[in-house]
């Protein structure tokens, strides 16, 4: 049994860095274009095991060159794959566009991710049962996801789910969530309500913890992450550091707030640890190689809350 299990995606990134998007119709010349290892289940879960969370990693992949390459990282990150499936379907992979602010805009083809269907669920049942948090996100099947969340909702298992990419989801699956992980345009996406202000956000997140959402946690960039509960509601601030290149920022948010909430920290504490990950993933490269460890994290805070 793993504290942490990340049922989710793997995706080899390839990212062309250019001064400022193209508009429809439009060539712009970029000037880097770059592969690395992606996709959010994967960054989730390489973010949690560099923080020192017991975690293991279900998906699928391709029998395929980068399918390899997952398997490696997992292996040297100390990551559990017994149950990561390999197909005939190539690994899943992403064109990314960054600009010069490292903002980024990505379309992921999906490939072998889709292949992980009901069967392979039947296969990881008694994981799911075992896990202390169950990590999702929206990059694999929506059908699989949701009945991966009825059956740990079952089971009562702790489900942290980051909507991304967002759809509209029923009340009933969000109802089941403890912590939802939204930014604010998959808030937006999700609520079908406005989220450009701090007030905006608050009647968004108590939409949905007006559904039986637990705990909804909005990430809002360098602003940093509001928390709403049915009892409260509270901004933790975040860092103001500069951004090169966004990708996986919110994936290794997610990370670092599982392996928190797994030691036993308060949602306050979680966030604050969660914000400073995310600052530093912010600041290089990369999806998996953004992703920095516990040492770096806690160094970067120590010099940060001074
Ligand atoms: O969240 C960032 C990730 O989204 C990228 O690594 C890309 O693969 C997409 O899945």
């Amino acid at each position: 049994m793993s504290k942490i299990t990340v049922i989710g995606s793997f995706v080899m990134d390839n990212v062309a860095k250019m001064k400022k998007y193209p508009e429809a119709g439009e060539t712009v010349l970029g000037y880097s274009l770059g592969l690395f290892p992606g996709g959010k289940g994967a960054n989730q879960c390489v973010a949690a095991a560099r923080l020192g969370g017991d975690v293991q990693m279900v998906g699928m992949l391709g029998k395929d060159g980068n399918g390899d390459v997952f398997r490696k990282i997992m292996k040297d990150e100390g990551i559990k794959q017994d149950n990561v499936f390999s197909c005939d379907v190539p690994t899943a992979i992403a064109q990314i566009q960054i600009n010069d602010e490292g903002q980024n805009r990505i379309c992921v083809i999906p490939c072998a991710n889709y292949e992980f269907g009901f069967e392979h669920l039947d296969k990881v049942d008694e994981v799911i049962k075992d896990t202390e948090l169950l990590i999702l996100q929206l990059e694999m099947r929506l059908d699989v996801t949701q009945e991966v969340i009825r059956r740990a909702h079952k089971y009562g298992v702790k489900i942290l789910l980051n909507p991304a990419p967002a759809v509209e989801l029923e009340s009933e699956i969000l109802g089941m969530v403890d912590y939802l992980t939204p930014n604010e345009t998959e808030l937006a996406i999700l609520t079908g309500m406005p989220t450009e202000t701090d007030e905006e956000v608050i009647a968004a997140a108590n939409k949905l913890i007006s559904y039986g959402t637990k705990t909804v946690i909005a990430t809002l960039g360098s602003r940093g992450a509001l928390i709403a509960t049915e009892a409260q509601v509270q901004i933790v601030s975040g860092y103001k550091v500069k951004a090169i290149d966004t990708v996986a920022a919110g994936d290794s948010f997610n990370g670092a707030l599982a392996v928190a909430l797994t030691e036993g920290k308060s949602l306050e504490e979680a966030v604050k640890f969660a914000n400073a990950m995310g600052a530093l993933t912010v600041q290089k490269e990369g999806a998996i190689p953004s992703l920095h460890n516990r040492k770096q994290v806690e160094e970067f805070i120590a010099k940060n809350n001074k």
